[in-house]
């Protein structure tokens, strides 16, 4: 068989673009064998590296200067794994304006400045492959452009942030420490650089926004995804939601509704059998709920090198395999570019969804009677009400509530007014349930 070469310079040799060196080379055979090319990394950009780690770097040309990788006019496809906004934006458009084809990682990159990226492309005549930037190693991008393509896809909620997954399943089993495990996770190499990215919902929020644009066919609105983050999840919450047959998941929730499309990032309980409550550790997944297929579910490593690169080389196969057939290419978005919607994203005030909230109570007579009275009078009925009076504290005790399906306005004005009653102690907590079926 006679190999086409198709030269590759990657931006960055750490976590992700080491893995991707190592991939390429160790799978070489494999991957000549799927595509008929050969794929050889040439060049690269990195201001430090560990040799020992990579495979076949003596054969690759290593610089400190980025630039000299997206000008080098051998090089076909640049590949971005440095992350962050900058320089990332301007290698990347500094790469295509050479007319190279892109493939990034890079969720932070796609999620805010995926529209100029993108439109640069077009005129340039290259593409864009992004599969690494959401859920690591799971084909999400190339699920819901192509395998889901045949459908209208309703909603998404997935699990899209393995370092807060790990977080709250270690919290869960183990009774581990907040800031204990996040440590973990960065020494593991799978938190992000700042990681209140992780912490915070923002890093799941990018790949929500990725997603949301191209399961509805919408532009990337980040900057309208609403993002909570688990930082204020006590492990007492995560017992009281077992005990109720819940779990505490950080999910990114988006879904198409007769108002718009919801965007939103928050700790969410879910019943205790479904498969994504059983999604633990540092492993991602996704659901998706399409018209005609129903609801399908991937699972997998979201973060790590070799899984994380394997998704980058999957990118470098397909752009290498419609390099010189560009009217075979999957648009970015996976749809038409005249045919994006601007589709607006529902304010967070009039989402709809149930809720567990937990309150300190005094311990006298006649409080649940008045906590049920002001609820009744705003019309939300309670799925399930537990006090916990063995876990009295001076003369206070939590009181946790499950309620039906309610719009989000009335719950927090609800929330307002029982923080005001002189039997409630401090701040209610609340959190989102989906019952994701
Ligand atoms: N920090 C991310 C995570 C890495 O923990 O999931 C993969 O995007």
């Amino acid at each position: 068989m006679t190999l086409k070469r198709v030269n590759i310079g990657l931006l960055g040799l750490g976590t992700v673009g080491g893995g991707t060196l190592n991939v390429l080379v160790r799978n070489a055979e494999e991957i000549s064998r799927r595509t008929g090319n050969e794929l050889r990394v040439t060049c690269a950009a990195a201001k430090s590296y560990d040799p020992q780690q990579l495979d076949g770097i003596a054969d690759v040309s290593v610089y400190d200067d980025a630039q000299q990788v997206v000008s080098d006019p051998d090089v076909d496809i640049v590949v971005e794994l440095i992350g962050g906004y900058s320089p990332a934006r301007e290698f990347v458009l500094e790469a295509i304006r050479h007319g190279k084809h892109v493939v990034t990682a890079n969720k932070a990159l796609i999620a805010t400045h995926g529209e100029e990226i993108f439109a640069a492309a077009r005129d340039k005549g290259v593409t864009v492959a992004f599969e690494a930037a959401v859920a690591g190693g799971i084909p999400i991008i190339k699920t819901l452009r192509e395998g889901l393509a045949a459908n209208r896809i309703e909603w998404i909620a997935g699990i899209i942030n393995g370092t807060g997954n790990f977080i709250l399943s270690e919290m869960r089993d183990k009774g581990r420490d907040f800031s204990d495990v996040l440590q973990e996770a960065q020494q593991l190499g799978y938190a992000e650089v700042d990681p209140t990215f992780d912490v915070e919902g923002i890093d799941a929020a990018h790949k929500l926004a990725i997603m949301a644009s191209l399961a509805f066919g919408m532009p990337l609105k980040f900057d309208e995804t609403f993002t909570e983050g688990i930082t204020r999840i006590e492990p007492r919450d995560v017992t009281y939601a077992g005990e109720l047959g819940y779990r505490i998941k950080h999910l990114g929730i988006t879904k198409r509704t007769a108002a718009g499309v919801e965007l939103r990032v928050h700790p969410t309980l879910i019943p205790e059998g479904r498969l994504l409550a059983n999604v633990n550790g540092v492993m991602n997944a996704v659901l998706v709920k399409s018209d005609m297929v129903g609801p399908t579910l991937y699972y997998g490593a979201g973060a790590g090198s070799l899984p994380t690169a394997s998704a980058v080389v999957a990118d470098i196969i397909d752009v290498a395999r419609t390099m010189d057939c560009p009217e075979s290419r999957v648009p970015c978005q996976g749809f038409q570019d005249g045919a994006i919607e601007d589709i607006p994203v529902v304010p967070m005030d009039e989402i709809e969804t149930s809720y567990y909230l937990r309150l300190s109570v005094r311990d006298v007579p006649g409080v649940m009677a008045e906590i049920s009275t002001l609820l009744a009078n705003a019309g939300i009925s309670i799925e399930a009400m537990h006090q916990y009076e063995s876990h009295s504290e001076n003369g206070r005790v939590p009181l946790v509530m499950l309620t039906h399906h309610m719009r989000e306005k009335v719950m927090n004005e609800t929330i307002r007014q029982l923080e005001l009653l002189d039997v409630v102690e401090g701040e209610v907590v609340r959190i989102r349930m989906e019952h994701l079926s």
